[in-house]
């Protein structure tokens, strides 16, 4: 016998579980990402702490222990534990692929926001929301989600990345400074589970608030290109009004008939179209049948995770994350 999580289990019962309907075997307590790899399945995944969300899995028959994530018998598989025979369910996304690709544009869209335009030696699949590993040569990797141009215009690079620029970050400080047009870097991806999934959800809410605003588009565009029509509630958070770097693309959006609005900046705003508080404060009330998309702060993403499971409705978000410090050792994800 065994304790996890604080219960007594027996280690011994060999259990049999299917994943895509390709079957290996686990033990009691064992964690389900570990005994696939150690079989030879394919099993996505990437940080293996709970973190990226590319172990995602759907249980379809069968109990485990911990691991829960938002949704409707959703998993990490890297933390869930199997109890019983287990059937369970993942979606196929792109193979982590490694490409060069050098800088090609580097645009100012707001003070502290830059969007940068990379060509690729060849191209790299992902799906709408993924994000990827960036490494401008000199620098540590960072995470970001490719993009379109915050402007709303069609893209003449690869690859479009909103980047936040902090102060003491030490690769988006270093854009438009010691990174230039002509930069080389590699790129590795795609990870994550934030990603645009055609499911039988009948409305979508999409929040974003600062540059999560670029995953967000990416997941808009491709719902609107689906033929599955559905509503869209799009709520876009912001410092202030000046720190609406995507003020154009929002107001084209803005037309669409399927897509309600809504606008909130941290500062009182001049403009009475523009709501004064965070983006959760204007979260519409929620329905089993939405699908949540929400790209932000770990914070923010909580309380959405809150409201969204005491909805029953499912929730698909990779919280950006500060870059690793000495202090801490957490997994990148678009910062700094
Ligand atoms: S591999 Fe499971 S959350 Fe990252």
């Amino acid at each position: 016998m065994a304790s996890v999580n604080g219960q007594r289990i027996n280690m011994a019962k060999l259990h049999l579980m299917t994943a895509n309907g390709v079957a290996f075997s686990t033990r009691t307590g064992e964690v389900i990402l570990d005994s696939a790899l150690m079989q030879g399945i394919e099993f996505p995944h990437d940080c293996r702490v709970g973190r990226c969300g590319s172990c995602l899995a759907r249980v379809v028959n069968g109990v485990t222990l911990g691991g829960n994530a938002a949704g409707r018998g959703m998993i990490h598989a890297c933390q869930a534990r199997a109890l019983s025979d287990l059937e369970l369910e993942f979606d196929h996304q792109p193979p982590v692929q490694s490409v060069n690709a050098q800088v090609a544009s580097l645009i100012y869209r707001a003070s502290d926001v830059i969007e940068v335009g990379l060509k690729l030696t060849h191209r790299l699949d992902y799906l709408p929301g993924q994000y990827c590993s960036f490494k401008f040569r000199g620098f540590p990797a960072r995470s970001f989600s490719p993009t379109l141009p915050a402007d709303g215009s069609h893209s003449e690079n690869d690859l479009t990345l909103h980047v936040k620029q902090v102060r003491n970050g030490r690769v988006s400080i270093a854009l438009g400074r010691d990174i230039q047009v002509g930069h080389k870097l590699k790129i590795e991806g795609p990870f994550g589970s934030a990603y645009y999934r055609d499911d039988s959800e009948d409305r979508l809410v999409l929040v974003a608030s600062g540059t999560g605003f670029a995953p967000i588009l990416s997941v808009l565009l491709a719902a609107l290109e689906d033929s599955h029509k559905k509503p869209i509630v799009l709520v876009i958070g912001a410092r202030n009004l000046k720190s609406l770097y995507m003020a154009s693309a929002l107001s084209d959006l803005n037309r669409r008939p399927e897509i309600q609005l809504i606008v909130a900046t941290n500062e009182p705003p001049r403009y009475k179209v523009v709501r004064h508080g965070a983006p959760i404060d204007f979260l519409p009330a929620l329905r089993p049948t939405d699908g949540v998309y929400a790209a932000g702060s770990p914070a923010m993403i909580d309380e959405i995770a809150r409201k969204v499971g005491a909805a029953g409705a499912n929730l698909y978000a990779d919280p950006f994350e500060p870059a690793a410090t000495p202090a801490n050792n957490w997994l990148t994800r678009n910062f700094a």
